[in-house]
């Protein structure tokens, strides 16, 4: 069994999600998302999600792409989850291009998914606002 992992926030989830999710689960048979924590948003991330962990869990666990969700809650997890979950595919969208390459020191496959064009978490809030 192929297993992929990411890792992210989610928060109001939106179709650049789903269409990250979907590409991300055709690239194997089983996909581990690491659901960052309020926390770790907070003090790591600098953002406060809108909806809380466990209604980001919920949401997340309600698609069909995603098998499992588990807690992020610090930058160095990454290793420790591809040993721990036998990961074969670590993928995040491209905004985050190059900056994971050294996981394929781990023996997984590296990938970064071009982002969804024109919507993200941000610019939702933004519009919401004006
Ligand atoms: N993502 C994507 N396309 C988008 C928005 C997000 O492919 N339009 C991907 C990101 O690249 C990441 C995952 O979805 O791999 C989770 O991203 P996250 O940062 O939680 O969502 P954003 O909408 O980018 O949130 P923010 O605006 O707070 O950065």
């Amino acid at each position: 069994m192929k297993k992929i992992i990411t890792y992210g926030t989610f928060d109001l989830l939106h179709y650049g999600h789903i269409n990250l999710l979907r590409r991300a689960k055709k690239l194997g048979d089983y996909l581990i998302v690491g659901l960052s924590t309020d926390k770790f948003n907070l003090e790591e991330k600098h953002k406060q999600s809108y909806f809380t962990y466990e209604k980001r869990e919920q949401l997340l666990e309600a698609i069909r792409y995603v098998d499992l969700v588990i807690p992020e809650k610090s930058w160095d997890q990454k290793i420790k989850d591809i040993q721990e979950f036998k990961i074969n595919t670590f993928v995040m969208g491209d905004d985050w291009k190059g900056k994971f390459d050294f996981l394929g020191d781990e023996g997984v496959e590296v990938v970064y998914l071009p982002r969804t064009k024109e919507i993200s978490t941000s610019k939702i809030k933004k519009d919401l606002q004006s």
